[in-house]
């Protein structure tokens, strides 16, 4: 099978998330690395995709260069990664679908709700993809709670918990060290720092592994550290489309957390947790009996977590592996419309900019009902009540 081309913007030397996208869509052999805006400097774009071994007509020094040439090559990516910093998601991400091209997002997809409708309205116009890497999802664990949900092992589910809380950022002393100080700065950060950048992973997941979306919430949003303009902790209430109870929360003050993204779902007839910290268990308690731990690789898991799980049962395998299987399903997605052929449903759960349009829709509504006092406001956007 002929490999798929694929582009990056940002992701350059030193980032923090370049190096997880690259082993991800590298791991299956489905992409081949062929061009790349990777840095804010040109030089050091070009520089290091050369490093990559990306040919130097193709090695941009910004991404309008890369639009402008590639949109003209036969070859032309087939996927573009969107990896710079937030404020910039929008800008690309429309003109690069307005191109042609499908892309994965990093999220938040945008910083505004009406630029979410938008990218929303032209994914669906011009019928190119746009997914967002809200890559937790991509977890075989996961994709297995997900299951578990819709084939009836909880019943109706009652009560959905999550929580993305770590202590990276609670050294008081650290506040004004620029690395820390701009996250909780509103002119770059935008309306909400913890929840717009760890909460809405969470909020993502609840949904996806419930199959239920968030319809109404209210927040608390507490700056622990005074000097900080933007929240560095919040709690969040929410009501599911299905009637699940939702409890969400997010915290970078959390001493002694690390990465700290759980996910609990407790339905009529069992429990469900997992941890990313400890991605191989999925813990499940049906009610009245014993704890009992799934591990992933095991046999007779469902398809959509044997299609998932790469390496023997029993090894290591984290968040790359987890990020390779949204580019799986996004292979699969290409290679299926390229051969005018359905996709594997199994892979069809990559997440969309649906989910970064809602994902925006509750930043902005936790922000004005935590402002409020905590009111409990709608928070669906408004094109998709
Ligand atoms: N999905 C996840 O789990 C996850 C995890 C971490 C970060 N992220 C997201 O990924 C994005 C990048 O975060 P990061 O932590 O890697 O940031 P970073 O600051 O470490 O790296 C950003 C990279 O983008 C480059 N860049 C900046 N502006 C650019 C431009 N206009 N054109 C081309 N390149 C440009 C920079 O030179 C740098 O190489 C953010 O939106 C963040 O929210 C997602």
């Amino acid at each position: 099978m002929a490999k798929l081309n694929w582009g990056m913007i940002g992701g350059g030397k030193g980032s923090q998330i370049g190096p997880a996208h690259r082993l991800g869509a590298g791991l299956d052999g489905a992409f081949s690395m062929v061009a790349g805006a990777l840095d804010h400097d040109p030089q050091a774009g070009r520089a290091f995709a050369g490093d990559l071994g990306i040919a130097p007509d193709r090695a941009y020094g910004d991404w309008r260069e890369m639009l402008a040439g590639e949109k003209g090559r036969a070859d032309r990516c087939d996927l573009v990664t969107v990896a710079t910093p937030n404020a910039t998601h929008f800008e690309i991400t429309k003109a690069f679908l307005e191109g042609g091209f499908h892309v994965l997002c990093e999220k938040p997809m945008t910083m505004t709700v009406e630029e979410g409708e938008e990218i929303v309205k032209i994914a669906r116009t011009t019928g190119r993809i746009c997914a967002v890497n809200y890559g937790y999802s991509g977890y075989s664990l996961v994709r297995h709670m997900r299951a578990m949900v819709a084939r009836g092992d909880l019943g109706a589910v009652r009560v959905v918990v999550a929580e993305f809380s770590h202590g990276h950022h609670a050294d008081a002393a650290q506040a004004d060290n620029p690395r820390v100080r701009w996250r909780y700065d509103p002119a770059q950060m935008g309306a909400s720092a913890q929840f717009a950048d760890c909460g809405i992973h969470a909020l993502h997941m609840a949904s996806f592994v419930t199959g239920q979306e968030v319809e109404r919430l209210s927040a608390d949003f507490a700056s622990t550290i005074p000097s900080r303009q933007l929240e560095d902790d919040a709690m969040v209430n929410f009501r599911m489309s299905g009637g699940a109870v939702g409890r969400l929360w997010t915290s970078a003050v959390a001493v002694g957390r690390m990465h700290g993204l759980t996910i609990q779902v407790f339905g009529e007839l069992g429990g469900l947790r997992w941890s990313q910290e400890q991605p191989n268990q999925l813990y499940w308690t049906p009610t009245g009996g014993r704890v009992q731990v799934i591990e992933r690789g095991e046999a007779g898991l469902s398809p959509e977590a044997d299609r998932t799980s790469r390496v023997t049962i029993g090894h290591a395998e984290g968040m790359p592996l987890a990020f390779a299987n949204i580019y799986a399903d996004l292979a699969e997605a290409i290679r299926a419309e390229k051969g005018g052929r359905p996709m594997d449903a199994a892979a069809d759960l990559y997440p969309r900019a649906e989910d970064g349009l809602r994902s925006m829709a509750a930043v902005h509504t936790a922000v004005a009902s935590a402002r409020e006092g905590g009111v409990w406001m709608d928070a669906r956007p408004p094109m998709l009540r």
